[in-house]
This record gives C-alpha cells, sequence and structure tokens, in this order.
C-alpha cells in the first residue's frame, strides 16, 4: 500500500524518537518516500545524521538552511506529501498546532499541509491525561487530524500508564489503513444529519435536547476522509468539520433539516441519520416573550416530520438509508421497530444504560442491525472509531446493494 507513496515525517523532542528511526526504515522497506522534519529539541534526542541516513534525504529544521541561504519553503513540501506524520507528537506541538501557532517549520508545514494528516502522541501519563492536552486531541481530531492513540505501559519516567508512543509496526498498520481507506467512496454523495433541533417557543426559548453532534460530525470527518463528498445538515452546535469535502448546511428546526435533507437528496448514494430530531414543536410560536404568570401554563406540540420515514419513502433503488435509534429500554425491540417503520437499511442502536454511550460523551458504544438480520455488536469506543466501523459497515452494504 505504501509503495510510491511520499510521507513526510515530523519528528519532535520526546524520548521516542528512537522510534522514529525505526519507522522511517519501515516506510522505505514498504517502497515510500521520506522526508523528515526536526524540531530543535528532537535533535537532543536523535542525531539528524541518523535520521538523514535511514531517510536518504537531507533533514529539515529550520526555514532555511544558514550555511547557504536556501529556503525549506513549508508550502512545498506540504504539497509534496502525500500523508504528514508527526510521531512522535510532544504536548506541546500539539497544543500549538490546535492554537495555529507557526512557530517552527512543523508547523508553518501543518498549518499548509493539503494532505491528510496523523499524529503519535508521546508524553507522560498526567501530561497526556492532562485537560489542555486532551482539548488539543479534540480539537485536531475535529478538523480531521487522524490521531494514533498512545498505548499504556511504563514510561520514561519510571510511571505506569497511557502515553507511550504506539510502536512503529503499530503506525505502520495504522497509516497503512489510511491509504487504504483513503478513497474507497471516491465519488459517492452522502447526506448526513447531526446534531438537535431547536423548536422555537418564543423569541428567548426553544425546547431541544442534549446532542451535541459529535457521533454526526465524526460520521462527515470519516466519509470524506474516505473520499466522498457529504452534505452535513447540522443542527446548532459547537463543532466545526475540518474536512473541505464537507459542506455543511445549518438548520434549527425539524422542518429545516428535512427541507434542506429532500433538496439535497437527488444522486445521493447513502444518507445517514444521525440528528437527534424533535418529534415535537410549539403549535404557535409567540412573537414577543412570554411573560410569567401565576397560573399554570400549557403548551400545545405538534408532531414534526419524520425525516427518516419520509426518505424511507421517496428514496431511489440502490440508495443506503442509516437511521440511530437512542434507547433507554426494550431497545433491541425498539430499534427493529423503527428500522421497519423508516424503511432504512441499517439502524444503529444507542442506549443510555450504557455508561459513555449516547449524547455528549466522547465515545459510544452500539450496536448496528441491518434490514437483513445482521446483529453487530460494539464496544465503547471512541466516537471516531465508532463512525469508522459505521462507515465499514455502509460500504458493506455497497457492495450488497451492488450485486
Ligand atoms: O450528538 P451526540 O452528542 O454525539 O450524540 C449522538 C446521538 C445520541 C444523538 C446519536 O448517536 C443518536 O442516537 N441519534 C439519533 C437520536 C434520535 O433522535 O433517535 P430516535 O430513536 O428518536 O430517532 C430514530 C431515527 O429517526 C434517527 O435516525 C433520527 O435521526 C430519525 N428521526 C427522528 C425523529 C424525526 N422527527 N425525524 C427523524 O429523522
Amino acid at each position: 500500500m505504501l509503495k510510491g507513496k511520499r510521507i513526510l515525517l515530523a519528528v519532535t523532542g520526546s524520548i521516542a524518537a528512537y522510534k522514529s528511526a525505526m519507522l522511517i526504515r519501515l516506510f522505505i522497506k514498504e517502497g515510500a518516500e521520506v522526508r523528515v522534519i526536526m524540531t530543535e529539541m528532537a535533535k537532543n534526542f536523535i542525531t539528524p545524521l541518523t535520521m538523514a541516513t535511514l531517510s536518504k534525504n537531507p533533514i529539515l529544521v529550520d526555514f532555511y538552511n544558514p550555511e547557504n541561504g536556501d529556503w525549506n519553503s513549508h508550502v512545498s513540501l506540504g504539497l509534496w506529501a502525500d500523508l504528514y506524520l508527526i510521531a512522535p507528537a510532544s504536548a506541546n506541538t500539539l497544543s500549538k498546532m490546535a492554537g495555529g501557532i507557526a512557530d517552527n517549520l512543523l508547523l508553518t508545514t501543518y498549518l499548509s499541509a493539503k494532505c491528510p494528516v496523523a499524529v503519535a502522541p508521546a508524553m507522560d501519563l498526567d501530561m497526556y491525561r492532562h485537560p489542555a492536552t486532551q482539548a488539543s486531541l479534540s480539537l485536531l481530531r475535529e478538523r480531521g487530524v487522524h490521531v494514533i492513540e498512545p498505548a499504556s505501559g511504563e514510561l520514561a519516567s519510571g510511571l505506569d500508564g497511557k502515553g507511550r508512543m504506539e510502536e512503529p509496526e503499530e503506525i505502520l498498520h495504522q497509516v497503512d489503513e489510511l491509504f487504504e481507506r483513503k478513497a474507497t467512496l471516491a465519488g459517492r454523495k452522502v447526506i448526513i444529519t447531526a446534531g438537535p433541533t431547536r423548536e422555537p417557543i418564543d423569541p428567548v426559548r426553544f425546547i431541544s435536547n442534549y446532542s451535541s453532534g459529535k457521533m454526526g460530525y465524526s460520521l462527515a470527518e470519516s466519509f470524506a476522509g474516505r473520499g466522498a463528498d457529504v452534505v452535513l445538515v447540522s443542527g446548532p452546535v459547537s463543532l466545526n468539520p475540518g474536512n473541505p469535502r464537507i459542506r455543511r448546511i445549518n438548520v434549527e428546526t425539524a422542518v429545516q433539516m428535512k427541507d434542506a435533507v429532500i433538496s439535497n437528496v437527488d444522486n445521493a448514494d447513502i444518507a445517514v441519520l444521525c440528528a437527534a430530531v424533535a418529534d415535537y414543536a410549539p403549535e404557535t410560536v409567540a412573537s414577543s416573550k412570554i411573560k410569567r404568570k401565576q397560573s399554570d401554563m400549557t403548551l400545545n406540540l405538534v408532531p414534526n416530520p419524520d425525516i427518516a420515514a419520509e426518505l424511507g419513502k421517496i428514496k431511489k433503488k440502490g440508495m443506503i438509508t442509516v437511521g440511530f435509534a437512542l434507547e433507554t429500554d426494550n431497545e433491541l425491540e425498539n430499534a427493529r421497530q423503527k428500522l421497519k417503520r423508516k424503511n432504512l437499511d441499517a439502524i444503529v442502536l444507542n442506549s443510555l444504560k450504557d455508561e459513555g454511550a449516547g449524547f455528549a460523551h466522547d465515545t459510544n458504544r452500539v450496536t448496528i442491525i441491518s434490514s437483513c438480520g445482521d446483529v453487530v455488536e460494539g464496544v465503547l469506543k471512541r466516537k471516531e472509531e465508532v463512525a469508522s466501523d459505521i462507515v465499514d459497515y455502509v460500504e458493506k452494504l455497497l457492495l450488497c446493494s451492488r450485486d
């Protein structure tokens, strides 16, 4: 898979830098071309001579070569690479990447890279666990950066925990997968709904739910990462899609979400309905703020359109529709009923009874149930990984629908 691929490897200051030398050897053995950027600090952990010898290319550290004034163009490096891998990625570099800081060649190259970017964090367990590091990683993930999770084990500090950079063989495996998955959905059009809807009561109040959009946005990134063109119909959330293949349409209400989905459904190959759509909306919306009274107040609610069910009625042959079922009890039975009622090809069940699953968490645990009888039970994972599993399953459905 790596034959002929151009990998730009950046190394930061970490004891795990020695593993990067092994990584270069593995990449070269697989037929990839490797160029290496090192930070000043990285040079204290492994010599540029070692890295230059292994990669068969001069090492890039500064914006220019002080000896002869030769300019190391971060723009052309970013254009040259098929993948920009930062391994090991220190807490300092991850925070700077998340903050858009551009004070060394590694960072300016990141900001101008057009290719997929992956990071393999390496640090002490407390640094890794720190909310600042986790916030940087979340932000980078949202922007489409692939994070190669560190492993657990003995750390340079002597402590035991999560923070060790993954072994070179595992990094190679994940890089291989990134290339393999890259274009499997090229030319496919996908519609995804994400986030909550808001149903206004008056100019200052609305009915909504706890959906953060994390699951739907992870799906959008995963589809786009495999080359699909994604229309992301999103309720109000505080996330931003990172991949330029994602076109976002912002909506507030269920009716607006339905209109956006229906008017974009032409030529769509896949629809994944992940939004938590309010089933009811106030019958009338007060034009000015409803004043507090001493007496009880009744809000008359009317049903919203069921977007998934409407799509189920009009979908063309060969189009795959996948819904979600958020349940609190009788989970499998309820999900199966929704699968049938909404004419879906598959439904992704998540239960609020599972700790760490459903609304707002970074993780989810899902069971995929298909109309042809498959029941695929998953374990608790990060939403990005769950999204990737769902996309794998959709690819399988696409193959079946072709046969
Ligand atoms: O956004 P996060 O914080 O990451 O949380 C993710 C999630 C919990 C919102 C997500 O994983 C999820 O379960 N989404 C569906 C929530 C939901 O509304 O489930 P439901 O069982 O009520 O709806 C069943 C299906 O019909 C869903 O695909 C839903 O999008 C769709 N639907 C529901 C009502 C409606 N009026 N129109 C719809 O299209």
